[in-house]
């Protein structure tokens, strides 16, 4: 509160002309409303998590009762949305929906208008229900199930993407009105999961593939490309623009009216601003005003969304008899196999803080936080999922200033993304979990009647 009272004080129209007034006011305006969003947020998902581990007494619950749960805010993900309109207005997102098939997200998404990719028949299906226009999905999987194709056919979802010649033939035979964006091979080296080994026309299959088309009777509209989910290089974007003009051109060659581009996914919240300034003057330097510019970003609008707090199942003490110490392994109810999955396919790392130990919560302070490597201080932890698995290990090495004990609580934050959406029931746990939803926006509240 102090320190945004500060960025208001800060705010004096005295000594800017107008227009450079304006530039001020709505600078600080955006640092004071996303400053105090955030604030907000955390003191809303610590009220959430604080809430919820009390009302739990491990030594009484009932089975279950005490499982992994997530605090999602839905004022995160409407914030990801002002952000993404401010830095790309040119470019509509549609959200990647299997990166978290959230009810309350997909709803939130489409009430700000968003369109949704989408890679199967349950996620259209899903998507649809809501009351979604079939015009605003694209079916986004190159190499698609026939039966599927039949489905969207009929449901009037008319956008999708193909790569090869097989599923031109395919799409030929089974649904010859649909609306075919050429997904394009992309340089995804510097991304966290690549997907170009497996989807993408090379340059110098496009041509070919345009023609088949032409001679099939199908109607091409757009090029597609991905430059790799959790990409970090904003050249890789510039890349797939240019060579996307490419296959434009090639397109109208073959008397193919193209009107849309799809940027894909790939962008990440620590990022964003540096690849969508890129992607920006890249779009802008080749493709004009005229052309319709999608994106499917997943990642983006959720990962930072979602919190997530484990308990503390089981314990091992390890002695160490030339210190004298004990470390331990601590065993929670969640892991790889579960809403951890993320550290096996999406290569990620997720940080563990303590949210409660005996009867005091420590979210968002200080003693939350793990305790520097470098400084051999507290006591050492290693974090193990619940399964029977030995790989079932989130953390190797992390020391707490705490000692922690079955019945207290750990939370990581930033596990909205490739989570429970790819979890299992591996040695019979459960692949679905409470989510508390809160909201600190009030555009999205009010969209959400929250
Ligand atoms: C076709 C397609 N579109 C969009 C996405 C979402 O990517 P991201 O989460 O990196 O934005 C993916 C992720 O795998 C994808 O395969």
């Amino acid at each position: 509160m102090v320190m945004a009272t500060a960025a208001v004080d800060r705010f004096q129209p005295t000594h800017f002309d107008k227009n450079h007034l304006l530039v001020k006011k709505n600078y600080f305006f955006d640092q004071y409303y996303q400053h105090n969003g955030a604030l907000i947020a955390k003191q809303l998902i610590g009220d959430a998590l604080r809430q919820r581990v009390e009302s739990i007494d491990h030594e009484s619950c009932e089975p279950g009762d005490e499982d992994t749960f997530f605090v999602g805010d839905l004022g995160e993900v409407y914030r990801q949305h002002m952000r993404w309109k401010k830095n790309l207005p040119r470019v509509k997102p549609f959200y990647a929906v299997k990166c978290n098939p959230d009810p309350k997200v997909i709803q939130l998404l489409a009430g700000l208008g968003t369109g949704f990719d989408c890679a199967s028949k349950a996620e259209i299906e899903q998507v649809l229900n809501m009351g979604v226009d079939p015009t605003r999905i694209i079916y986004a999987q190159p190499c698609k199930t026939n039966s599927y194709v039949r489905y969207v056919a009929n449901q009037g979802v008319k956008q999708m993407t193909f790569d090869n010649a097989d599923e031109l033939r395919k799409i030929a035979k089974l649904f010859p009105d649909a609306e075919l964006f050429l997904r394009i091979l992309t340089d995804d080296s510097s991304s966290l999961c690549r997907l170009s080994l497996k989807f993408g026309a090379s340059l110098d299959s496009t041509d070919d593939l345009l023609a088949l088309a032409r001679d099939l009777g199908l109607n091409v509209v757009g090029v597609s490309f991905h430059v790799g989910s959790g990409a970090s290089d904003p050249l890789a974007f510039r890349k797939a623009v240019q060579d996307a003009k490419t296959v434009f051109d090639q397109a109208y060659s073959y008397g193919f009216d193209l009107k849309t581009l799809d940027v894909g996914g790939g962008f990440s919240g620590d990022t964003f601003e540096q690849m969508a300034h890129t992607l920006r003057k890249a779009l802008d330097e080749y493709f004009p005003p005229h052309i319709n510019i999608i994106a499917e970003p997943g990642r983006y609008y959720v990962s930072s969304a979602f919190t997530i707090a484990c308990n503390i199942i089981a314990r091992r003490t390890i002695e160490n008899p030339a210190t004298g110490e004990a470390s331990y392994m601590a065993y929670i109810n969640d892991g790889l196999y579960g809403n951890f999955s993320s550290i096996m396919f999406d290569h990620q790392h997720p940080v563990a803080k303590v949210l409660s130990s005996g009867m005091r919560t420590y979210y968002n302070t200080p003693l939350a936080d793990g305790l520097p490597e470098s400084v051999n201080a507290g006591i050492e932890y290693s974090i193990w999922g619940p399964t029977c698995d030995g790989i079932d290990r989130i953390t190797e090495s992390i020391r707490f200033a705490q000692e922690l004990d079955v019945g207290d609580w750990l939370y990581f934050e930033d596990m909205g993304a490739y989570t429970k959406c790819s979890a299992t029931k591996f040695n019979g746990f459960s692949d679905s979990h409470d989510v508390i939803y809160i909201c600190s926006e009030p555009g999205a509240r009010a969209i959400m009647d929250f």
